[in-house]
């Protein structure tokens, strides 16, 4: 059964903050988005970089003309990915799955919310440490 971890409270998060914590020897990062929280080991696919730490984007979407010839690009206001800051791969903020082969997953973990707090669930927990501070 897993250990529910405190995060924080709800109101520390505001749309796309996110706390890093450390427990049992793991980084995980825990956002906020659209009213929701998700997590993931800050491990990237890729190399193993850090991206939690990554910026987070709006997908770029190519607007088509009637023709369909590409009249332009530009950042979804709906759909966000978070980008490692190694060397740019894309992940779904919401699921984890990588922008370009789904088959490609970030670590997630499950995040309850109870009485005002957020909690990850973790297997062990033995080692928890305190949270980063919030970040954009
Ligand atoms: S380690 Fe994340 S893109 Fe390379």
């Amino acid at each position: 059964m897993p250990t529910e971890v405190p995060v924080g409270r709800v109101e520390e998060f505001d749309e796309f903050d996110r706390k890093i914590v450390l427990t049992d020897g793991t980084k995980v990062g825990v956002f906020r988005v659209d009213e929701r929280f998700y997590a993931y080991e800050n491990r990237c696919m890729h190399q193993g970089g850090p991206v939690c730490e990554g910026r987070i984007l709006g997908k770029v979407e190519t607007v088509l003309e009637d023709d369909r010839n590409v009249l332009r690009e530009k950042f979804s206001d709906t759909e966000k990915h978070l980008v490692c800051p190694w060397h740019g791969y894309e992940y779904d903020i919401k699921t984890g799955q990588h922008a370009g082969d789904r088959r490609l997953s970030l670590n997630r973990f499950d995040v309850v919310e109870r009485d005002g707090m957020v909690y990850l669930l973790v297997e062990q927990s033995d080692s928890l440490q305190q949270p980063s501070e919030n970040r954009r």
